[in-house]
């Protein structure tokens, strides 16, 4: 005789698997005591009623749906250009970054011309009111409404119809339906789900504001990240006013932008040309090189710096923050096999300032002079900046964007830029005053930007 299938089904809390019985420690992602009973979801049958139509794809005459500007203007260019009628996204941040800041701005910039809602668990009517009397923006046509409960969200935004509906924040969010206490799995999957039903039938865009624990991943499952269209992360570092916007995910654009924002009393404010920021402190110092790094349709100019010292412990440490960690390994054999450094017994730390990051090969040039620099005591050639690939023979490689770095260099005043060349020479003439030193290889690279 047929076992009946059991009725419930384990689940972690943590990652979504499934498990056939109740076990202490989640076998896929090793979390304790994170797995929980849910009811089975009956099997499929067919349906009863006619079955849905596909269509061809040439059959269909839509024009694209004209893009929502929101007016913090570095995150309409994260987005890809503004928010994309019927999309789901995620606004993701550790605590008081400042999310609801941008939301309120954001809604408030959308608010002089289409209607918008702001949904807030977290948060009283009366705070609310206070941060849109101290931000700039003109808040008062966003539409507020203090509420966790999920069905009463559906229906205040399929009555009040609003082209754009943030909720702040998803994790608050209570769904009656569903199992699990708030902001486990099965609730944030189950408003989730509803809210982009929603805004897939209504057209309505929805922002989700989501936590990120101290670790950096996001409060709840990972499956949030599948579930909605764009994924933008909202980091800074709690000392600097300065705040970093990025795409990890977007379904309508590329994921390499980056914005900047700047934290003030009355609200964020965009920094348009953020290598002012990152370049705050730059002069001719010992262990400094400055890199174009590229970020989506801009080139921003980053100081990479780097500290070389005797270790005390065995292995040598190797520290990279903002650059990538392979990279720095490989250009350290480099300039150890290639270029007569003795590093093996040195500590070398590698580090991007200002929080910015530069994990492109491009940046490999840039690290090597700036170990190069630390390790020798002496300051780069005053003016310079640098960029391009290293390979493992120690030849400095052709890299792209060359048009869009070197025009930062000039941009910002630079009057040096060590380079290296391109196969069939260079499309774009360099900008004016920039003195262009191309490199065949490391060695060549050093004589030119860090002589002994
Ligand atoms: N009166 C004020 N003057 C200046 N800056 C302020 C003021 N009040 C708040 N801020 C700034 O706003 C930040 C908090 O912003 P916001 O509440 O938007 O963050 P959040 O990410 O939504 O936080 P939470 O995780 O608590 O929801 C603070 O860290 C601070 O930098
Ligand atoms: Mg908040």
């Amino acid at each position: 005789m047929a076992r009946a299938r059991p009725q419930s089904v384990h689940v972690c809390q943590e990652c979504g698997s499934t498990h056939p019985r109740w076990v202490g420690r989640c076998t896929s992602c090793g979390a304790w005591g994170s797995v929980t009973e849910e009811a089975r979801v009956a099997t499929l049958t067919r349906s009863p009623v006619a079955a849905a139509r596909p269509v061809r794809l040439g059959d269909l005459s839509l024009a694209p749906a004209e893009r929502i500007v929101t007016g913090v203007d570095e995150l309409d260019r994260v987005l890809g250009g503004g928010l994309v009628p019927g999309s789901l996204v995620l606004i993701a941040g550790e605590p008081g970054i400042g999310k609801s800041t941008l939301v309120l701005q954001a809604l408030a910039g959308i608010s002089s011309s289409r209607k918008v809602l702001l949904v807030t668990g977290e948060e009283s009517l009366a705070q609310v009111h206070a941060r849109g009397a101290r931000i700039a923006a003109d808040t008062d046509a966003v539409a507020i409404l203090a509420e966790s409960q999920l069905e009463q969200v559906v229906d205040a935004i399929v009555e009040h119809e609003p082209a754009v509906c943030v909720v702040d924040s998803i994790q608050t969010l209570v769904c009656d339906t569903a199992e699990g206490t708030i902001g486990s799995v099965s609730q944030i999957r189950q408003a989730t789900g509803a809210l982009m039903r929603l805004a897939k039938e209504r057209e309505v865009v929805i922002v989700l504001v989501g936590h990120v624990t101290k670790d950096g991943g996001l409060a709840g499952p990972r499956m949030l990240e599948h579930m909605v269209d764009c994924v933008v992360t909202f980091e800074g570092e709690e000392m600097r006013a300065h705040r970093v916007l990025r795409a990890t995910k977007n379904r309508f654009g590329s994921i390499n932008e980056t914005g900047v924002l700047e934290m003030f009393p009355d609200g964020l404010v965009s920094v348009a040309d953020p290598t002012g920021m990152f370049l705050a402190e730059v002069g001719e110092r010992v262990g400094s090189c400055v890199f174009p790094v590229v970020q989506g349709s801009r080139a921003v100019l980053v100081e990479v710096q780097a500290l070389v010292g005797q270790t005390e412990v065995v292995p040598p440490r190797r520290v990279a923050v903002g650059v990538d960690r392979t990279r720095l390994a490989q250009v350290i054999a480099v300039l150890s096999r290639h270029a007569g450094f003795r590093l093996g017994d040195q500590d070398v730390f590698v580090s991007v300032a200002g929080g910015a990051r530069a994990v492109d090969p491009a940046a490999d040039l840039a690290m090597a002079l700036a170990i190069a620099s630390a390790h020798r005591g002496t300051p780069l050639a005053p003016g310079s900046a640098a960029f391009g690939e290293i390979g493992l023979t120690g030849g400095v490689r052709p890299t792209g964007h060359w048009g869009r770095r070197l025009g930062a260099i000039g941009a910002h005043g630079l009057t040096m830029a060590v380079v290296p060349q391109m196969a069939g020479g260079h499309a774009e003439p360099p900008p004016t005053g920039v003195e262009i030193s191309t490199v065949g290889d490391i060695t060549q690279a050093l004589a030119v930007a860090c002589p002994r």
